[in-house]
């Protein structure tokens, strides 16, 4: 698979495989059947609760562990030090593994550190913490997710290494197009997740139209959107079908003015206000 190159060089493929809301034996049989299909990038996080599941699917791949791109996030109520280290150490080892590729924050400002803004401060605990766990090789790289332009400048003002990635939500109708334009002029990669409005896409006329104009799938064109972008997509499915058909985005081009009609549909989905909600 194509890769992009993150701010430090570490090269990551192009799309990846959501797992959110895959649980036990879904989890692993689904991971199970994106590796052999040919992913290797898998995103996962602390709170989906199947780090394991996704432990032995990989064990069972018998993939080298260098070929695989594993990435989870840190939780809500981890934001410190001490915590964000202790919870790393023990996702790697439900995981089955001795590094990770990318570690993120979840979301930027949990209910729980709203008042005095004290989100601001375990943000940048949190984040020296997976700075010192980039630099003695526990992850390759650090990033963040749900992150909007004020979260980001708050943390650059201590941060000594830029986050590399801002994973947030990406769909056709929400380009995200500010966000965009501050991550591009700091090199940080944005990944799109949710990138079919957690399956509420497949029922837009707009998207069904723009599928037939290319003889693709409503899924295939909504990728296909995103890597145009420069976006990395995390398309998630438990079935095998749609699982491999998501990687089939590399043979066909979505013309310019099309993107600019697929920016402008009504969204399926959008991102919600990290500064508003209830966990
Ligand atoms: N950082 C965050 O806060 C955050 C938030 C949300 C999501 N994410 C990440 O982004 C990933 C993807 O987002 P998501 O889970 O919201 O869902 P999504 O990928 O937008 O959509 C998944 C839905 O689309 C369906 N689907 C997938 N491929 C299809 C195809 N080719 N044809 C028809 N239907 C298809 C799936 O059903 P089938 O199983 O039947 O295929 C499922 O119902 C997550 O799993 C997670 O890794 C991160």
């Amino acid at each position: 698979m194509e890769t992009y190159q993150l701010a430090n060089g570490l090269s990551i493929p192009v799309l990846g495989f959501g797992t959110w809301q895959a649980k036990g034996d879904d989890a692993y049989q689904a991971v199970l059947a994106a590796l052999k299909a040919g992913y290797r990038h898998i995103d996962t996080a602390q709170i989906y609760g199947n780090e394991a599941e996704l432990g032995r699917a990989i064990k069972e791949a018998g993939i080298p562990r260098q070929e695989l791109f594993i990435t989870t996030k840190i939780w809500n109520d981890k934001h410190s030090y001490d915590l964000a280290k202790e919870s790393i150490q023990e996702s790697l080892a439900k995981l089955g593994t001795d590094y990770l590729d990318l570690i993120l924050i979840h979301w930027p400002n949990p209910v729980t550190l709203r008042e005095n803004q004290a989100w601001e401060q375990a943000n940048r605990d949190t984040w020296r913490a997976m700075e010192e766990m980039l630099a003695e090789g526990t992850t390759r790289a650090i990033g963040v997710s749900n992150f909007m332009i004020h979260h980001l400048e708050s943390l650059l003002v201590t941060a000594k290494v830029k986050p590399m990635v801002n994973q947030v939500l990406l769909t056709p109708g929400c380009p995200q197009t500010e966000l965009d334009a501050f991550c591009q002029e700091h090199n940080i990669l944005l990944e799109a997740y949710s990138p079919f409005g957690t399956g509420k896409i497949f029922s837009n006329p707009g998207m069904q139209e723009m599928a037939g104009k290319y003889g693709k799938s409503v899924a295939q064109v909504a990728l296909r959107w995103a890597l145009q972008h420069g976006f990395l997509p995390l398309p998630k499915s438990l079935n095998p079908v749609n699982i491999a058909a998501n990687l089939d985005v590399f043979d066909f081009e979505l013309s310019a003015d099309d993107m600019i009609d697929l920016d402008q549909i009504e969204a399926s989905a959008y991102q919600s206000n990290p500064d508003e909600r209830d966990f």
